[in-house]
């Protein structure tokens, strides 16, 4: 079973960012679920939500601009920004980390990489940079063919563009319930199938293995959600507490 922190492990730590890989390590994940968004200048920076708002103090170092999307900010700017004291005074001065660096951290800490591209409007190149970005590093490079660097999407047409421009690269894409018909094309470009634990049954789990196609849960949370998801058979978990993964895991 593979442990992932989702956004780090956000229960411990501001989400997607350096404090919460450190905590995934901690808290016993196997590899780190983060969000990644393009900014005005084409660098990847690891968000969740569309706009800066919630999750720093955009609203106060910009008080002069009107919205708040990551698209509309350069990479500079948003390296301004404190990502941390949102969540607590202990993590005040995190900042938004560039997909590089994160990637930097988790090969440090030993965890692989599950980056999930959010996508704000879509551009042409924007397939082609992030799988050359994603393969740069040959530490990555490798991951990426052996399933320890997954990339993953709710958006399948870049999904299947990064497929194309980065072959080797394991994706998975993000969904709902589909029939033996969908999982058939799905697997045409990818590796998984990772549908909101709520939708995941056994049947669904070996309809998926019967395409090929492995099967990661989210964001489970409590040990009920979790349990089921073992007991149906995934192949991981995705979670903002890797240590109650591995406590139900000890306990099954
Ligand atoms: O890993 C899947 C999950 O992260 C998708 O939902 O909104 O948390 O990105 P969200
Ligand atoms: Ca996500």
């Amino acid at each position: 079973m593979i442990v992932v922190a989702h956004r780090g492990a956000s229960a411990y730590a501001p989400e997607n960012t350096v404090a919460a890989l450190r905590a995934a390590r901690e808290r016993g994940a196997d590899m780190a679920e983060i969000d990644i968004r393009q900014t005005a200048d084409g660098a990847f920076v690891v968000m969740h939500d569309s706009s800066l708002r919630r999750t720093t103090d955009v609203a106060d170092v910009f008080p002069e601009r009107r919205s708040f999307n990551v698209a509309d900010f350069t990479l500079a700017e948003i390296r301004r920004l404190d990502a941390g004291a949102w969540f607590g005074p202990g993590f005040a001065g995190e900042r938004v980390p560039t997909l590089n660096e994160s990637l930097a951290v988790l090969r440090e800490e030993g965890l692989g990489a599950l980056v999930e591209l959010k996508v704000h409007r879509r551009d042409r190149g924007m397939a082609r940079r992030l799988a050359q970005e994603l393969s740069t590093d040959p530490h990555w490079r490798a991951a990426g063919a052996e399933g320890r660097l997954i990339l993953q999407s709710f958006d399948w047409v870049m999904l299947r563009e990064i497929a194309a421009a980065a072959p080797a690269l394991h994706t998975a894409a993000l969904g709902k319930t589909y029939g033996r018909y969908g999982l058939r094309r799905i697997a045409q470009y990818a590796r998984l199938i990772n549908p909101h634990h709520l939708r995941v049954s056994a049947p669904y789990v070996r309809h998926a293995h019967a395409q090929g196609l492995a099967m990661f849960g989210w964001t489970a949370n409590n040990d009920q959600a979790i349990r089921r998801l073992i007991r149906d058979g995934v192949d991981g978990i995705i979670t903002d507490y890797p240590d109650r993964v591995h406590r139900t895991l000890l306990a099954a």
